[in-house]
């Protein structure tokens, strides 16, 4: 892959069901930037943050085949992308030491995901802190320029152009700044059960999101009981009515039509003939996805080679990257 090209990279923690929340706020914008043929593009499942809240190990295996399949099914090509499993690179923990030595604590305390995070273990564990010090690891080994992802994440993307900066200035220009890149649109679907919160995979309720691999039956269903506004009008008013604002988003995601034009178009019309449609949109929409998951689930050879492949180009990077990093900051240079 030549060397002029910026580079992307982004990552999927795999801890749960992939939703439509992290299709259109981050792998959407992955595919687009991949076909336009503009960047180099890395693209990981990264496992090691899945470890950050306890993971049952027969569960997490399988998670990660799933999410690496789904990132195939959604369109990322190997020919195109570099597509790997974090853990296969054993850089991003070696890096991840490194900048956590000068990383302030008081920066990871304040960082929001680790708030609410933290809230739900009895004990804070020490990796949960660290979890963007590992993310700013991941970001840098590649001398990535842009990372893709959904509006939360923005403030780890802030943390690691300062952990970049501090490293840069203490022992010379290595790493660029990386820009977080957000598709506006999409930036942040809400739980289809509390308008007020992300749609998130962790949530303990699972109709709170629509996973991509979710049956018809299941959509139809999450849909159905998904919470409504008071109130009968259908208008996208985030601020007033938050829920039918959020269906309203999703809506226009699957269907590519305005939010205006579905306006127009269920005016006058009940909460419940907006429900029926929009899950049958997203039916659809899903539909051939899951078809493709299917196909090559079916295929774990292939899987398996795209997996090896992938894992060797990222290394080859990463480990560039890390024997300059060890150099610079002092260490000694064996060939052993
Ligand atoms: P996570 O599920 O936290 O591993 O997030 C993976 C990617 O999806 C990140 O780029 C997130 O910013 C994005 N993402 C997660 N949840 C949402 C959401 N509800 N709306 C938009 N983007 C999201
Ligand atoms: N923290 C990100 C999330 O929760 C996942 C992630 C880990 C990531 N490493 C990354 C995203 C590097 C972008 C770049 O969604």
């Amino acid at each position: 892959m030549p060397n002029n090209k910026k580079t992307i990279f982004s990552g999927v923690t795999p801890s749960g069901n992939l939703h439509i929340g992290n299709y259109f706020g981050a792998i959407k914008q992955w595919v687009e930037m991949q076909n336009a043929g503009e960047y180099q593009n890395i693209f990981c499942v990264v496992d090691e943050h899945a470890i950050t809240t306890l993971q049952e190990p027969a569960k997490l295996r399988s998670k990660i085949l799933e999410v690496f399949t789904l990132y195939l099914a959604l369109g990322l090509d190997p020919e195109k992308s570099i597509i790997f499993v974090q853990s296969s690179v054993s850089e991003h923990s070696e890096l991840n030491w490194i900048l956590s030595t000068i990383t302030p604590v008081g920066e990871l305390e304040r960082m929001t995901q680790f708030k609410d995070k933290s809230q739900k273990q009895k004990s804070i564990l020490a990796g949960l802190l660290n979890y963007p010090v590992l993310q700013a690891a991941d970001i840098l080994l590649y001398h990535t320029n842009t990372v893709p992802v959904g509006e939360d994440q923005l403030q780890h993307i802030e943390l690691t152009r300062a952990i970049a900066k501090k490293f840069n200035n203490a022992f010379g220009q290595i790493f660029p700044l990386p820009e977080p890149f957000i598709n506006k649109e999409a930036k942040r679907i809400m739980g289809l059960d509390d308008p007020a919160k992300k749609m998130s995979k962790s949530a303990e309720n699972s109709n709170n999101y629509i996973a991509l691999l979710d049956s018809p039956e299941i959509i139809r269903e999450k849909i159905k009981s998904a919470v409504t506004d008071s109130g009968s009008e259908i208008k996208y008013d985030a601020e007033n009515k938050p829920a039918i604002s959020n269906l309203l988003l999703i809506y226009s995601l699957f269907s590519k039509k305005p939010i205006s034009e579905l306006e127009k178009e269920y005016a006058g019309k009940n909460y419940s003939v907006l429900k029926h449609d929009l899950a049958e949109v997203i039916i659809e929409g899903l539909s051939p996805v899951q078809k493709k998951y299917q196909e090559l689930s079916a295929n774990p050879d292939y899987i398996k080679k795209v997996l090896r492949q992938g894992a060797a180009k990222a290394k080859a990077i990463a480990s560039q990257t890390m024997t300059e990093v060890r150099s610079k900051i002092g260490f000694l240079e064996l060939s052993v």
